[in-house]
């Protein structure tokens, strides 16, 4: 095999025994490949943030919920978020006990939150009339209150779920109205939570939130625990040497605002984060295969089969992933090209990388694109009637199992009775 522009997997020894070319004849393409060591690894990051002795980390596992992964994560010790019944359903199956699954509902019915109170599992919930519905439902139980702490974060605007213009969370100025609801239904406020957004590299606004969660936070006497939510973003630009999130100090600022809080409190309880990128974005790449190579009115467009079907990231919030180049065999030309990666999916919004400057591409080669293991595959849809992608895991000895299998054209016709 030719490695025409392998950067960063070169670095992080991602596919191991295996190469590109091989995992994509012997499984077929589009394929998401996992590595087992790296997810591993995110995993003990996060556990490790801070030096407190009750703080765990629940996965969400909005992010990745193959089971095969969730497993893993299991294995690491970490909890989990859950947003819909669909999600508890794969983390019980991944054999996380109730109590170690928190429900963050948004906008449902009695009947989905009866599906986690049935099963032992907490939910929590982010408005005055959702708080009324589960009183109604299930009065003299204990609930989790997500509110809104003033202060968002995120890449793109459609991801900032705290401030002012977010569906997301109670706002503060509330709580008198909900003390009402909670004496009302004689309900126990175990829990308050929150999640400003996805993907800060700098932690201050992160950690400015968790100072506003925490003063909401003491108007509960009955509190088990406090969660920070998720957003820890990773580095999407690495061969440009993009700097990773500062662990060590943003741990130690966290551990400074808990100190505070558990002084002021009078008692220990648990402090949450709510990881999903973090621990399941650089443990996946996608291998994609060029069919064609073509000049349009001036722009240089590479055919793949990565529509937008498989990785819908580029297309919603204009994300970038790096991307690399690998060949069966034949040289390799290092003059660049500005070219525009793009997919099979019949619409002109189909890019995946957009006037990018790479080496010659040619018909056949194997591209890769990074940091595709957190909302990946969870996004990825059968639009066009696209078959969702295979999944493959690349273990620590180095070997490769499938753990998820390509669709079917079955599976596309076994909801309709034929
Ligand atoms: N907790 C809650 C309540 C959330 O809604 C989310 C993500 C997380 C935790 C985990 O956030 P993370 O640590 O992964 O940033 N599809 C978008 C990201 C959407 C995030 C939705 N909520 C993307 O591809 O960038």
């Amino acid at each position: 095999m030719t490695k025409v522009h392998t950067p960063v997997t070169d670095k992080m020894d991602f596919f191991k025994e295996s190469t590109p070319v091989q995992l994509a004849e012997k499984y077929g393409t589009p394929l998401y490949v996992y590595n087992e060591n790296i997810l591993r690894e995110r995993c003990r990051e996060m556990k490790g943030l801070v030096d407190y002795k009750n703080f765990s980390v629940n996965y969400s596992a909005k992010a990745n919920s193959n089971l095969e992964l969730l497993k893993i994560v299991n294995e690491e010790g970490l909890s989990v978020d859950a947003m819909s019944p669909g999600e508890i359903h794969a983390e019980l199956a991944a054999g996380f006990t109730a109590d170690r699954i928190l429900y963050i509902s948004n906008n449902v019915s009695a009947d989905e939150m009866r599906f986690a109170v049935d099963r032992g599992i907490m939910v929590s919930i982010d408005s005055l009339s959702q708080l009324d519905l589960y009183g109604r439902n299930f009065p003299g139980t204990k609930v989790a209150l997500r509110f809104n702490p003033g202060v968002g974060a995120g890449h793109h605007e459609k991801v900032v779920t705290a401030g002012k213009k977010t569906k997301f969370g109670i706002a503060p100025e509330m709580m008198s109205q909900v003390k009402e609801i909670v004496k009302k239904h004689d309900l126990t406020v175990a829990g308050v939570n929150q999640h400003i957004g996805s993907l800060f590299m700098e932690s201050d606004a992160y950690v400015k939130s968790t100072d506003s969660i925490l003063s909401i936070a003491s108007n509960f006497e009955s509190l088990e625990f406090v969660d920070f939510g998720g957003g820890f973003g990773i580095p999407y630009r690495k061969s440009e040497g993009q700097k990773r999130l500062d662990l060590s100090e943003t741990g130690r600022l966290l551990k400074q605002n808990i100190d505070r809080f558990i002084k002021a409190y009078g008692r220990e309880i648990k402090i949450k984060i709510e990881p999903g990128r973090y621990i399941a974005a650089e443990c996946g790449i996608i291998l994609g295969r060029v069919h064609s190579v073509k000049e349009n009115y001036g722009s240089r467009y590479i055919g793949t089969d990565i529509g937008f079907n498989v990785l819908k990231r580029p297309v919603m919030y204009d994300s970038h992933h790096e991307i690399e180049i690998f060949r069966e065999k034949g040289s390799v030309d290092i003059s660049k090209d500005c070219v525009k990666i793009v997919g099979n999916i019949c619409e002109t919004g189909d890019i995946l990388a957009n006037d990018r400057e790479l080496p010659k591409i040619v018909e056949d080669d194997i591209i890769a694109v990074l940091d595709a293991g957190a909302y990946g595959f969870c996004m990825s849809s059968n639009y066009n009637n696209r078959l969702k992608p295979a999944e493959v895991l690349i273990s620590p000895d180095g070997s490769d199992k499938l753990i998820r299998r390509r669709d079917t054209l079955e599976d596309l016709m076994r909801n309709f009775e034929l």
